[in-house]
């Protein structure tokens, strides 16, 4: 009889500490601010969010993120492929975000 009121008692504890633990992740979502996975993938640096709203509407993050370039020339890459999306794919790019793009492209990649 003891050993069977200990056990329900281990139940309950164990729901309300579940139920807890649900209640403090509810809590800390608003405060917690998760990125959508797509610009998660964008590599941290500055300007992520203007290359967020217009680098990854067409595509994912892996064409940016599986470029093969190495540490030269990469200023000339990025602008040339950032015009390329412009001209050749027609990204509604504003041309005073042109810059901020690259600047953050090379920096981060
Ligand atoms: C209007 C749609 C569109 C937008 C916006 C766009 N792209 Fe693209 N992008 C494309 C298309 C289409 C391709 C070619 C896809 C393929 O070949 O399968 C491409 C391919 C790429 C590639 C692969 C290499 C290449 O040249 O084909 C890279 C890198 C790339 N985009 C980067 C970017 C960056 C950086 C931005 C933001 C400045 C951007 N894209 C915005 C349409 C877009």
């Amino acid at each position: 009889m003891q050993y069977r009121s200990m056990r329900s008692a281990l139940v309950v504890g164990g729901i309300v500490a579940a139920a807890m633990m649900v209640a403090g992740s509810l809590q800390a979502k608003p405060v917690t601010y998760k990125l959508p996975p797509e610009v998660a993938k964008l590599k941290p640096g500055p300007n992520l969010d203007v290359a967020a709203a217009n680098c990854i509407g067409c595509h994912s993050a892996d064409y940016i993120q599986t470029q093969p370039e190495g540490p030269k020339f990469k200023k000339d890459f990025w602008t040339a492929e950032v015009n390329k999306m412009i001209k050749v794919y027609g990204a509604p790019i504003d041309e005073a975000d042109v810059g901020k793009i690259v600047d953050y492209l090379t920096a981060a990649y």
